[in-house]
């Protein structure tokens, strides 16, 4: 690349996705961070600037500071690298805030250097930025902002990651409830064992929904949108979530669940007209109970990061 200064887009992203905790994950275009990465000749890593979150500049505690080191450590590049962080995600929404900053820097210290390394080396790098945030390095948020559009994490030791069609009237609602959930909070509250019959119906929708997903069968997709395991552990965290996930129901959407690890709830529909009805129904219920939010409405980016300029 000729350039040695890009800004570059770095998608918000729903994991898990009702059944696939930990493993299935999509990006979307309607909210995301920016970042300016520049090759500098000095040696090493600087944060210089971070806007709309107070987060620390040092590279050590810093998740784009991470998983910058992470690349840096396996690349043989001799230059530096300076990253100007703008945040638009919030931290502790459930939307990727973390993955969006871990998988920007890499795949814009990548595109600098002409691409040495594939999309799943990034991926790995990147989860370097998820383990600091949440003591898990988990993938399904990093995997879907690289590639773009769905992506199930089938293992990530050693990481295998499967990109899943998307399919084209697919888009997706999105409430943040402004209270901030931590991963590792949420992640706390989970049990480490589940019953044989539960396991049973969570492979069975894990499954249906990538069916469904591949097929384009939206009803296939809505009854696969159901999650036996954690949704009901964790939606007691969230203010309204019951009503808001009738509601969305209500107004048309095929299913609605928990994004990551919360607050934000996200619920999928065919057609935009279907989505910004749903987006509406579930914003009522926190209008209702005076609750402040933000809502999106959005298409499945199935492009992930991208180059602005
Ligand atoms: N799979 C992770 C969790 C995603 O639910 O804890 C966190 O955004």
């Amino acid at each position: 690349m000729t350039q040695d200064s890009i800004k570059i887009f770095c998608p918000a992203t729903i994991a898990n996705i009702s059944c696939g905790f930990d493993v299935l994950g999509l990006a979307l275009s309607a909210v995301g961070d920016e970042m300016v990465i520049k090759k500098v000749p000095i040696p090493g890593l600087r944060i210089t600037k971070i806007i709309g979150l107070d987060l620390p500049k040092e590279v050590e505690n810093n998740v784009a500071g991470v998983a910058g080191l992470a690349f840096m450590e396996a690349s043989t590049y001799k230059g530096g690298f300076e990253i100007e962080i703008y945040k638009k995600i919030k931290a502790g929404s459930g939307i990727g805030s973390s993955a969006a900053s871990a998988a920007g820097a890499v795949w814009g210290m990548n595109a600098l250097l002409d691409a040495p390394f594939s999309k799943r080396e990034l991926v790995q790098f990147a989860m370097a930025g998820e383990k600091l945030a949440s003591g898990v390095a988990h993938a399904d948020n990093v995997a879907p902002a690289i590639y773009g559009g769905f992506t199930l994490v089938r293992s990530t030791d050693p990481l295998d990651i499967i990109p899943i069609h998307a399919p084209k009237e697919l888009y997706a609602s999105i409430i943040h409830p402004h209270i901030e959930i931590k991963t590792s909070d949420s992640r706390k509250i989970l049990k480490t064992s589940i019953s044989l019959a539960d396991g049973i119906k969570q492979w069975g929708n894990v499954g249906a929904l990538v069916a469904g997903l591949f097929q384009e069968d939206y009803d296939l997709i809505g009854r696969s949108l159901v999650d036996h395991i954690v949704e009901p552990i964790r939606s007691i965290l969230i203010p309204g979530f019951d009503e808001v996930k009738q509601e969305a129901l209500n107004a048309g959407a095929l299913g609605c669940g928990i994004s990551g690890s919360g607050p934000s709830i996200f619920a999928l529909s065919k057609g935009l007209a279907t989505a910004t009805r749903v987006t509406q129904a579930m914003s009522n219920v926190f209008v209702k109970m005076d609750l402040s939010y933000d809502p999106y409405v959005s298409e499945i980016n199935t492009k992930g990061i991208q180059i602005i300029s």
